[in-house]
């Protein structure tokens, strides 16, 4: 590429940063907030100049990106990469990254380099870790070196095991109470957002009702503050998951399939390049 044909100065769109108080705002004000994942520069740089409030750099980049069956494999060093990759990309959407499993539950010490790692190594804005009460200290100690943290509750994939199925978690009483109690603590603790994944619609919007940070659903209903997708799923790139809570906005792996058949078709007939495409 010439040039005279790339862009070599980036147009500032001149957004407003979002920031976690601008988020906190928005909670005041009703205004929900939207949050997307994304993993690579060039995603980050659609879904940011399209207006996005949040990205999520997550651990799905372990099944998604990687074709792990579940989260766990994802590595820290693999989470910077992402992370930073991200941070090219974006203008003014604020950018939260998954500290992977094993990298913070050992001890809030631990817990503080993953962080402070993620940060320094990346560019990123904060950091999202997933569990409640259990993980407290750790956030503490995040918190007091000035790194905001996003909180995780419901379905927390990285405990997938203990589980041992993606049902809907918090239908019965005594875990939909603790829950509820895991938010106020996280709440208490100085978190500027919790991710609630997969829990009774009624029992997401009681607990949005009952804090003041926001609180951002998967698979929560609409009675929270903000909505979070992984961006595979929305758009239809990710065909072999069907959850109850996915809306396909797209259906691009057909897309992309016939892009890639119209592609080959014409390499073989030799009506790609034409003359107009070589020098
Ligand atoms: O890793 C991820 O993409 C997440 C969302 C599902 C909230 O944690």
């Amino acid at each position: 590429m010439s040039k005279k044909e790339k862009n070599l100065t980036p147009v500032s769109s001149g957004a407003k940063k979002v920031t976690t108080h601008v988020l906190q705002e928005m909670k005041l004000k009703g205004e929900k907030i939207a949050m997307l994942t994304a993993y690579d520069y060039s995603t980050a740089k659609i879904v940011d100049s399209a207006g996005i409030d949040v990205i999520l750099v997550g651990d799905s980049a372990s099944n998604v990106m990687a074709g792990h069956e579940t989260t766990l494999p994802i590595t820290l060093d693999q989470m910077i990469y992402h992370a930073a990759s991200v941070i090219r990309g974006i203008e003014s959407s604020l950018v939260v990254v998954d500290l992977p499993f094993g990298a913070y539950q050992g001890n809030s010490k631990e817990a503080l380099s993953s962080a402070i790692r993620i940060m320094k190594e990346s560019g990123a804005h904060a950091v999202k870790l997933e569990g409640g009460r259990e993980i407290l200290e750790s956030v503490d100690r995040i918190l007091s070196a000035g790194i905001p943290v996003m909180g995780h509750l419901g379905l927390t994939p990285q405990s997938i095991y203990k589980f041992g199925t993606y049902v809907v978690r918090a239908r019965e009483e005594e875990e939909a109470v603790r829950l509820k109690e895991d938010a106020l603590l996280l709440q208490e603790s100085g978190c500027f957002a919790v991710v609630l994944e997969k829990i009774p619609a009624q029992l997401a919007s009681e607990v949005a009702a009952s804090t003041s940070i926001p609180m951002i659903g998967i698979g929560a209903g609409s009675g929270v503050d903000g909505q979070v997708l992984v961006i595979h799923d929305m758009l239809g790139i990710n065909q072999d998951f069907h959850p109850r809570f996915l809306r396909r906005y797209h259906n691009l792996a057909e897309e992309i399939t016939g892009a890639v058949q119209g592609y080959i078709h014409d390499v073989k007939a030799v009506d790609f390049p034409n003359e107009r495409e070589q020098y």
